[in-house]
């Protein structure tokens, strides 16, 4: 049963930051829908030491298609660089 929980509350904000990054966590949001590729697969990539779009394609064995999943593509592998890459990118707003 979903929890309720008062947006009053200081600690909200905080629980639904924990809420997202556990859905997101669970479920692997599509980075590229055109080639079904997931954020954790992306993150693996960069993990490995793709540094470009173009290797995630590569590394992944497909090529890109509409080319929407770029700009996503090149700020995942911009806060890979020097980043713990098993951390979430989706955060909540402050
Ligand atoms: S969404 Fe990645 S090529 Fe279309």
């Amino acid at each position: 049963m979903p929890r309720r929980i008062s947006l009053a509350n200081a600690n909200a904000s905080h629980y639904l930051e924990d809420q997202i990054s556990l859905w997101v966590g669970a479920y692997a949001m599509y980075v590229c829908v055109c080639n079904a590729i997931n954020c954790r697969t992306v993150r693996t990539h960069i993990g490995a030491g793709a540094q470009s779009v173009g290797a995630v394609f590569k590394a992944q064995g497909c090529s890109p298609r509409c080319g929407r999943c770029f700009d996503t593509m090149r700020e995942m592998i911009d806060e890979g660089k020097g980043a713990n890459t098993s951390e979430p990118v989706l955060r909540a707003a402050e």
